[in-house]
């Protein structure tokens, strides 16, 4: 221990980001390359779309070409974002994402979803007080609520099976009614209802009457929700021919914003992030929209230390410009992102290994436990170590995302071509085979 830090200080020395983060960055080291590096690895552990980025690439090397860096970039500007970029963002939102009008003032921006995530649930709940996140949830959650907020995750168990949700989420009341005695019996406080949708890493996607219902229910009993729309424009077409059997019954993706505006309640809170739709995570751009005219001012006042920088927001305020550009850009990722969906999905039905379907993210959601002889957190760890260190596949362990069946793995099928991800999956599929024989 080091005594020069704080307690808090000393503690986060010892608390990982991520278990996966180590393996991560190996494998990159030894990234997959058809010639110069064929039996290289395949990192298909972080959320990353780089499927797009040679479009947006482009027209943000012509966008700095044709305009001259406005002065105000060089200076401090309002901390939850410039006044002209909220404006763009609220038109952006209305037209693509949200459907429904947007009060840019209800807006607030910080350095991505992690910032927002962060902020939030300092501004909403006391150290101790409870989130809950429908399981498997996305890990980091945990880190961002509980690092610098002291709030607790409770990972609410809704199924056992991935079966149970081939046909989307199965979140209801009756689950939220039986977590909210649970946490009171411990003697805390369920403070926060976080929903992601599509959700990550299931892709699942919840319909409108379902977020109806938990915003009536989170209101009457003085909860807030917030519903994570960050992979809101990834959403993988159901209506492929190749695909259409999964979907017997396709969600249409409805934005929550739409429930907010409807219910006007200072307790439904709506976050986006630049990051996965726009392919663009190191540009770090993430959105908190809430109707809480005090939530917004405190995050006016906090947020300093997590602003986005003004050059960032200069250009996302040039491409938000041109709707056509958006609009082109939001199809053909969206057709991008269902080719290589699709080609992950086709090995996993041709070996019968059981995946959720996704409606949407970057993910899939996939089956493993068939290899594990007891469910059991260190035979899947072993598993995870086996298939990298047998293939070069590094998926996301399901340790972290809360459920109870061990075995289970998050496949992120964004961060390769579609000839380089067909490589990868002829050795995932060997690796069934083999592990079947043997
Ligand atoms: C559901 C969810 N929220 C937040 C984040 C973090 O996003 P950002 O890079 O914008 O901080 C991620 C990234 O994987 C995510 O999947």
């Amino acid at each position: 221990m080091n005594n020069s830090l704080s307690q808090r200080g000393q503690t986060a020395s010892q608390s990982a980001l991520r278990i996966d983060f180590e393996a991560y960055f190996e494998a990159v080291k030894n990234l997959y390359h058809e010639t110069e590096n064929p039996e290289g690895s395949f990192p298909l552990n972080i959320a990353e779309n780089k499927l797009s980025w040679p479009i947006l690439k482009t027209h943000m090397m012509q966008l700095a070409n044709q305009h001259a860096i406005p002065n105000w970039v060089a200076n401090y500007t309002n901390s939850t974002g410039s006044i002209t970029f909220r404006d763009k963002v609220a038109s952006f939102y209305s037209k693509f994402l949200t459907g429904c009008k947007i009060n840019p003032e209800h807006l607030a921006l910080s350095a991505g979803s992690t910032s927002v995530i962060d902020l939030t649930s300092w501004i909403l709940g006391e150290p101790g007080d409870v989130a809950v996140f429908p399981a498997p949830c996305y890990p980091v959650y945990k880190q961002d609520i509980q690092n610098k907020s002291g709030l607790e995750r409770y990972d609410l168990i809704t199924h056992h099976h991935i079966k149970d949700i081939e046909n989307g989420p199965l979140l209801s009341v009756d689950h939220l009614n039986k977590a909210l005695k649970d946490i009171e019996n411990k003697g805390k406080r369920f403070r926060i209802l976080v929903i992601t949708n599509p959700d990550n890493p299931t892709g699942g996607m919840y319909p409108q009457s379902k977020l109806n219902e938990f915003a009536d229910w989170c209101i009457s009993h003085n909860i807030h929700m917030i519903v994570n729309e960050i992979y809101g424009l990834s959403l993988i077409n159901t209506q492929h021919p190749e695909l259409k059997d999964d979907y017997p019954a396709p969600v249409t993706f409805y934005s929550f914003a739409n429930i907010m505006q409807k219910k006007q309640s200072e307790y439904l809170h709506h976050w986006y992030a630049l990051s996965k739709d726009f392919g663009a995570s190191g540009f770090r751009v993430g959105m908190v929209y809430s109707l809480n005219k005090t939530f917004i001012e405190a995050y006016h006042n906090l947020n300093g230390p997590s602003m986005v920088s003004n050059y960032t927001q200069w250009m996302f305020e040039l491409v938000f410009s041109d709707e056509d550009f958006v609009e082109k850009y939001i199809k053909t990722n969206q057709q991008l992102l269902t080719e290589n969906y699709l080609i992950v999905v086709r090995l996993l039905r041709r070996l019968k290994v059981p995946y959720a379907p996704a409606q949407g993210s970057l993910f899939v959601w996939l089956d493993l436990s068939e290899f594990l002889k007891e469910n059991t957190q260190t035979l899947e760890t072993k598993l995870w170590n086996d298939l990298y260190n047998q293939t070069g596949i590094l998926l996301t362990p399901g340790n972290g995302f809360g459920h109870t069946q061990h075995g289970q793995f998050r496949l992120v099928h964004s961060c390769f071509s579609q000839k380089e991800l067909e490589v990868a999956m002829d050795r995932l599929a060997q690796f069934i085979k083999n592990k079947r024989k043997s």
